[in-house]
């Protein structure tokens, strides 16, 4: 084949070109693939999340009926299953699913981080943070700073690391652990941490699933309202209710 400028015989730079970009959407339909896999389980998981944090609130409003009622369901979280599994088996069958949906929501959100920093490794010149939606910014922090508050809690009201802990005794050690009013208000800050990333989280997940035309926008921002404000407001209502001494 005769070598004209621009018709060469392996294709010429064009060749190349198409090649390379080729290759690169073949490479970015599988790590697309992946990615969207790893999106997938992060939704998953924080699913598991939201269905605990939900069904905990819910338990801790029990402080309103008074002692007895808050005690017992303590005691019932432990004999759930009883007879037909030993005692515990079940409290610590979910706490396990609930560990394991954590850890992986943590590695695959942290993978999909790198992911996305390898991709663009040198950053872009010009960001937009006016643009950028504050619960997003936070995400990040406002995660990490929810797992630390969960160790925090864990040691405060579970492993006994409170000043006056009282094993199943849930109703006693509520109202003494939120008359410290430092406690209080981490947990406050806890909670607007919560209600951030409640809010993006379910904002992500309407992403994944490819739910997020502009038509449906305006309802998955109120949605994600209401779920924020619903869960960290019926958190925070227990240590305000025990700051304001409306229960006591
Ligand atoms: C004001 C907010 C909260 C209050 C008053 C509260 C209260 C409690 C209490 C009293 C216990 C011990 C229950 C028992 O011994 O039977 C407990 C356990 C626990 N809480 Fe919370 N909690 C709050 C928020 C949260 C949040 C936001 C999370 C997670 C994001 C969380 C995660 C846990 C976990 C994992 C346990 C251990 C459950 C177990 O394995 O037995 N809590 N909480």
């Amino acid at each position: 084949m005769e070598k004209s400028e621009g018709v060469q015989w392996w294709g010429g730079r064009g060749a190349v070109q198409s090649f390379a970009a080729m290759t690169a959407s073949i490479t970015a339909a599988a790590g697309g693939r992946t990615s969207v896999g790893k999106k997938v389980a992060v939704a998953a998981t924080g699913l598991i999340g939201v269905g605990f944090v939900f069904a905990h609130m819910v338990g801790n409003l029990k402080v309103f009926l008074g002692r007895e009622p808050i005690n017992h369901y303590g005691e019932f979280l432990r004999d759930m299953g009883e007879p037909i599994f030993p005692r515990s088996f079940v409290l610590w069958t979910l706490r396990l699913v609930l560990i394991s949906a954590v850890v992986i929501h943590i590695t695959l959100t942290y993978q999909l981080m790198q992911q996305s920093r390898r991709a663009r490794p040198i950053g872009y010149e010009y960001t937009e943070p006016v643009r950028k939606n504050p619960a997003a910014r936070t995400m990040r922090w406002g995660g990490t700073a929810l797992l630390l508050f969960i160790v925090f809690h864990l040691a405060d009201f579970t492993w006994g690391v409170h000043p006056d802990f009282q094993r199943g005794e849930v109703y006693h050690n509520l109202i003494t652990g939120f008359t410290r009013v430092p406690v209080t208000v981490i947990y406050l800050a806890a909670m607007f941490a919560l209600a951030m990333h409640l809010y993006h989280g379910t904002w992500s997940v309407t992403q994944t699933l490819g739910v997020n035309q502009a038509r449906w926008d305006r309802t998955i921002r109120r949605g994600a309202t209401a779920l924020a404000v619903v869960i960290a407001g019926g958190y925070s209502i227990v240590p305000l209710a025990v700051l304001f001494r409306l229960v006591k």
